[in-house]
């Protein structure tokens, strides 16, 4: 090859960075609200928007606000959401959690009415509707029983896509429930509606916020037993494919940010769909920071959002959803 001898300064990489055209020209990473789930926690009661205080912009919402939610989400062009439920009382089997009226299953079934086009995909896990907080049953002697769960989990998908639910998330971690909720599904005639797995959940320092939002923090113990260590990165294929044998039809890596190196490393490993969930305590962080004028929200939020989309998530659960939307249509004008 015969070398060019150059004489001008700029690199190849320089000369493609010099005007907004030009970068978005070679963009690599393009964020869509079509690829965002924004999550919401229903409570009981008309007419209740209590707001979140370690999450600000966040609130518990009664049924009757899911209109307006809907109607915001549409405007923006967010078209998924993922839903918390806050029982009226909670129990040692977490009953409401699979409840025919249950507060979610009612929540599926509004947002269905207001907009039947809306993606509504809902959080199965017992920890928000138990009185010891697990994620599951317990055992006597105060372990989390496994097998028993998954009955209760099956039980709570059905009701949710009896209720119109369009995908089923699990959260749990039981070992073998997505396998047990696709049975379920099947059985009940919901062949059609996906699972969407969240695999690799870890054991997580960055869900305090989500615990004060959902009440779900454990009243004994941690969920180390079940959850994801943090410390390990390959085990989280071992998760993948464990839900992939399952059938899941997507698959999750949770948290994302400190959590990027999997999210790549996983979505290198499958072929389904990958989400990643950017979780309560990432969300606080940010704004902590802007609400003291340390940082600028939105860079910040459009930076990380976009550094998810890059390690290889194509979808993204986020409660910056609503304004990140806003931001990408207004940048896009
Ligand atoms: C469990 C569940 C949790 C989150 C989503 N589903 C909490 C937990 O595992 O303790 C956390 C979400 C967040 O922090 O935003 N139902």
């Amino acid at each position: 090859m015969v070398a060019i001898t150059r004489t001008g300064k700029f690199t190849r990489t320089r000369r493609t960075r010099r005007t907004e055209s030009l970068r978005s020209l070679v963009r690599e990473t393009r964020l869509d609200p079509a690829q965002f789930i924004y999550p919401m926690f229903v409570t009981h009661g008309t007419n209740v928007r209590t707001p979140i205080d370690s999450m600000p912009g966040q609130y518990q919402l009664s049924v009757d606000q899911m209109e307006r939610e809907a109607r915001e989400l549409s405007e923006v062009g967010v078209k998924a959401v993922l839903l918390f439920g806050l029982p009226a009382d909670k129990d040692p089997e977490g009953s409401e959690a699979y409840a025919s009226d249950g507060i979610v299953q009612q929540a599926v079934r509004e947002l269905k009415r207001v907009d039947p086009s809306l993606v509504v995909v809902v959080d199965v896990c017992l920890c928000e509707y138990t009185d010891h907080g697990h994620c599951g049953l317990l055992t006597p002697t105060g372990e989390v029983d496994n097998d028993q769960s998954l009955a209760l989990l099956s039980r709570m998908a059905v009701t949710c896509a009896e209720a119109g639910a369009d995908v089923i998330a699990p959260s749990d971690m039981m070992d073998g429930r997505v396998g047990a909720i696709r049975e379920a599904l099947d059985e009940a005639g919901f062949e059609s509606l996906p699972i969407m797995a969240y695999s690799a959940k870890y054991a997580s320092g960055f869900y305090g916020p989500f615990r004060e939002a959902a009440g779900s923090t454990p009243q004994f113990g941690d969920r180390r037993g079940y959850q994801m260590d943090p410390a390990n990165g390959r085990e989280a294929r071992r998760e993948v494919a464990a839900d992939t044998d399952e059938w899941a039809d997507i698959t999750m890596v949770k948290p994302a940010l400190a959590y990027l190196d999997v999210i790549r490393d996983v979505r290198e490993h499958t072929d389904l769909p990958l989400a990643a969930y950017n979780v309560s305590g990432e969300y606080a962080m940010v704004k902590a920071a802007a609400g003291n004028n340390w940082i600028e929200e939105r860079r910040i939020v459009l930076e990380i959002l976009t550094a998810i989309a890059r390690a290889g998530a194509s979808i993204i659960i986020t409660y910056h959803a609503k304004d990140a939307a806003r931001w990408i249509r207004e940048d896009r004008a």
